[in-house]
């Protein structure tokens, strides 16, 4: 494999735990403020992007790729609301989005169809995954901050009644 895909794709690990972790913290958080739907869909949130760094694992190991696993920062513990917090994890697969592009990009430069063909899942995911966090930052900013709208939008969430945030059945690779 091309030396600097090589490192660009190990360096995207970095971006897929920090999202698990994140949204584990997330998660946490939403539960200890009594909306146990959306904590419940975050959690799945944090599991689906430890599949993803798995995807890309494994593709390396199949390749007989060396793989660096990441140190990964500390994650905010406090949120000063649930639109906050959802706009931080729509920035968060933005941000992920671009890094998928990058690669793409870099596996075309270097002619190498496997990694194209991986990464092809990437591209699809992250437009599903910005589009489900938009649609619920607008459920949620239609909702407003009172405890009527957030249970509303808790029960929506526990429900799958979300474009796109229904419970999500990705395999993870093993
Ligand atoms: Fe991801
Ligand atoms: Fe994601």
């Amino acid at each position: 494999m091309n030396t600097d895909l090589l490192a660009d794709l190990n360096e995207h690990l970095r971006l897929e735990f920090r999202a698990a972790h994140e949204y584990l913290a997330m998660s946490i958080w939403l539960s200890a403020h009594d909306l146990p739907g959306f904590s419940v869909w975050m959690r799945q949130q944090s599991t689906d992007e430890l599949g993803h760094a798995n995807r890309v694992i494994e593709h390396l190991l199949d390749r007989d790729q060396a793989v660096k696993l990441p140190a990964i920062p500390e994650p905010p513990a406090d949120w000063p609301d649930a639109v906050a917090l959802v706009a931080h994890v729509l920035r968060n697969e933005q941000e992920v989005t671009a890094s998928i592009t990058a690669l793409y990009e870099a596996a075309e430069g270097a002619g190498d169809r496997g990694a194209q063909i991986m990464l092809q899942w990437f591209v699809n995911e992250q437009m599903e995954e910005e589009s489900s966090a938009r649609a619920l930052l607008g459920r949620l900013k239609l909702a407003g901050s009172t405890g009527l709208g957030l249970l509303l939008v808790d029960q929506e969430l526990a429900a799958g009644k979300i474009p796109g945030t229904a419970s999500s059945s990705e395999s993870v690779p093993v």
